[in-house]
């Protein structure tokens, strides 16, 4: 199998995989970075959200052999002690229930508001709504990036 050098929350990793491997299971079964779920496997619902050269990412669908010399984000490389405006809020608005689509919503809003640090509800509501949430936790996720969007 091919061997894939990859840039994963600052470190230099090596992957020995298939080509059409996604991301997502080079992720977790490679790198045992597991903060970053399985949902759908089709790119529809979010949970697998991760950055590559800071832009949000279904890692579903996203083939490790298309990554080259991009950096890759996930949830765990997000900061370093927990503590980004988003995780903040997150905490503050008590946002999760069964908590499976979190780190997924958390990594979209994050790739938003480091384009657009002040965005409207209207912008937030448009950005997030491809990321499912099966517990209806939508109101507390759009007030806690509202709120992130105030401490940056
Ligand atoms: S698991 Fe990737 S979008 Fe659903
Ligand atoms: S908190 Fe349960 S799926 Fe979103």
């Amino acid at each position: 199998m091919p061997k894939y050098n990859i840039q994963v929350n600052g470190k230099n990793q090596e992957v020995d995989v298939a080509e059409d491997t996604p991301l997502l299971w080079v992720l977790r079964d490679s790198l045992h970075l597991v903060g970053t779920k399985y949902g759908c496997g089709i790119a529809q619902c979010g949970a697998c959200t991760v950055h590559l050269d800071g832009a949000a990412v279904r890692s579903c669908m996203f083939p490790v052999s298309a990554i080259g010399t991009g950096k890759i984000t996930t949830i765990e490389g997000l900061s370093e002690k927990g503590d980004h405006p988003l995780q903040v809020a997150w905490n503050e608005v008590d946002v999760p229930q069964c908590g499976y689509c979190q780190s997924g919503q958390i990594m979209t809003a994050a790739a938003l508001l480091a384009e657009n640090p002040k965005p409207t509800m209207n912008q937030i509501v448009d950005t997030m709504h491809g990321n499912i949430c099966r517990c209806g936790a939508y109101h507390r996720i759009r007030e806690a990036v509202k709120l992130a969007s105030t401490k940056i």
